[in-house]
């Protein structure tokens, strides 16, 4: 017998959360400016297979194992935290999974889902799938479920995705606030969280605020939906909401840093999200009690913290940037006496002269590029400058030109490859990006 006051447990899956068995609520305190209001985080990483989406994934299983339907293989269009609910679930009931997703999703989410034996059919689709795309993982996952043997239990149209959360996420809050909820604060994907939790809680206290957040137009926050997206979306009921707030890539992703550094807890981006929202949403009155979900945890999301926390990331500088040759020593000799040399400028100044209209040549390859920039910048990666493309730059050979890559090292051989074409008035940029971006130089994630 399992038993949750000794945590001892028959299977994995009577490890899934109910009023009886909650995941945590912890006290928001140092990111919370608030004298008044009680601000509380539900850490739904305590999930089983560590994300808000297990209720849903059990759920959807078992309303289709209640409703008697005979199931083999499954198959899910999902941005990662549902499918990897599922996989769990369906190695744990003995169903086979496979995933439809858009390649846009991180590859820790994918590497993930491989792990636990699922089979992908990656696609390119919008980070979240969307409804109407042909080629999307819906329109995908459709047509496998139609196969003999195959269902589809689609969690954006299955009313046990909302219901997940009326009979488990609900009464959770419920019971842990000792019914003083007064406002509910949930990031907006499927809409299952809010529109059935919301919903529990309205039943309760038709007073308790139910507060939606959206990311904007072109975010970068796996597992959330903007606002156009949402008005595809089957449970977004915003007549059920008290209020629906967007907050921006930069705020969430802030705000995330700042919940590991201030109040120790490892949240993952779409909690920074939700959490942004509610500081805006919810007054700092006697009597508010406030619960925001924090839907998942930050390990799965290393590749967005490479574009939005770049500082974290050591600048990826500097592979190897001529291939080996007969007079590999002497451009040894002459990048050496580069280096030693005058034509070296710091980062301040390069901005400086950016700004009077000296060009500035970035050589880095397209990647590293699309993670951070500096918009007016010429883009000249330097495999197309030794091969000798001069794409963007002035005509004028005595023009002043200034090359930077990740940290100062192929700009060196960027200045001595326009010094061989030609050009008199060439200078490398000290420290690179990463020099420029620590000194607070106006840089933007790439497009
Ligand atoms: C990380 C993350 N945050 C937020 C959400 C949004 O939850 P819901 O789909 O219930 O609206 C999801 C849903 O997949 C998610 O994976």
């Amino acid at each position: 017998m399992s038993d949750h006051s000794l945590r001892t447990y028959e299977s994995i899956l009577d490890l899934l959360p109910d009023a009886d068995n909650p995941t945590p609520i912890v006290r928001l305190r140092r990111v919370v400016g608030f004298r008044h209001a009680k601000v509380y985080a539900k850490l739904e990483w305590y999930n089983p297979f560590g994300a808000v989406k297990d209720r849903v994934a059990a759920n959807l299983v078992r309303d289709a194992e209640v409703r008697g339907e005979q199931l083999g293989n499954l198959v899910e269009p999902t941005s990662g935290n549902t499918g990897i609910g599922l996989a769990m679930v369906a190695n744990e009931r003995e169903y086979g999974f496979s995933a439809t997703l858009s390649k846009a999703i991180p590859l820790e989410k994918r590497t993930a889902l491989r792990l636990f034996g699922t089979d992908l059919v990656e696609l390119d689709d919008d980070l979240c799938p969307m409804p109407g795309q042909p080629e999307g993982a819906m329109a995908k996952a459709e047509e496998l479920g139609n196969r003999p043997g195959w269902t589809q239990l689609n969690q954006y149209a299955n009313p046990a995705n909302p219901d997940a959360h009326y009979r488990t996420t609900g009464p959770e809050v419920w019971r842990q606030t000792g019914g003083t909820i007064t406002h509910f604060v949930a990031s907006l994907g499927t809409c299952g969280t809010i529109t059935g939790t919301g919903r529990f809680l309205k039943e309760q206290n038709p007073d308790v605020q139910v507060i939606g957040v959206h990311p904007t137009q072109g975010h970068d926050i796996p597992g959330v939906r903007s606002r156009r997206a949402l008005a595809l979306t089957d449970f977004f009921v915003p007549d059920e909401y008290d209020a629906i707030l967007e907050v921006t890539d930069e705020e969430a992703y802030g705000l995330c840093r700042r919940l590991h550094v201030e109040e120790s807890l490892i949240a993952g981006p779409s909690c920074g999200l939700a959490l942004a929202g509610a500081l805006r949403a919810v007054p700092d009155e006697p009597g508010v009690v406030a619960v925001v979900m924090f839907p998942d945890s930050a390990w799965k999301y290393l590749s967005s913290f490479r574009r939005h926390l770049p500082d974290l990331f050591p600048p990826e500088d500097d592979a190897p940037a001529v291939p080996a040759n007969p007079f590999a020593a002497h451009l040894e000799a002459a990048f050496a006496l580069a280096k030693s040399g005058p034509d070296r400028i710091d980062v301040t100044e390069a901005s400086r002269l950016l700004d009077a209209g000296v060009t500035l040549v970035d050589v880095r390859n397209p990647e590293e590029v699309a993670r951070t920039q500096v918009p007016a910048a010429v883009k000249l990666p330097l495999p197309d400058l030794s091969a000798g493309s001069l794409a963007g730059l002035p005509a004028d050979h005595d023009a002043p030109i200034l090359t930077i890559c990740a940290a100062g090292t192929r700009s060196l051989y960027a200045q001595l490859l326009l010094k061989a074409q030609g050009y008199s008035n060439v200078r490398s940029v000290n420290g690179g990006m990463g020099a420029w971006v620590e000194a607070g130089l106006p840089a933007t994630p790439g497009s």
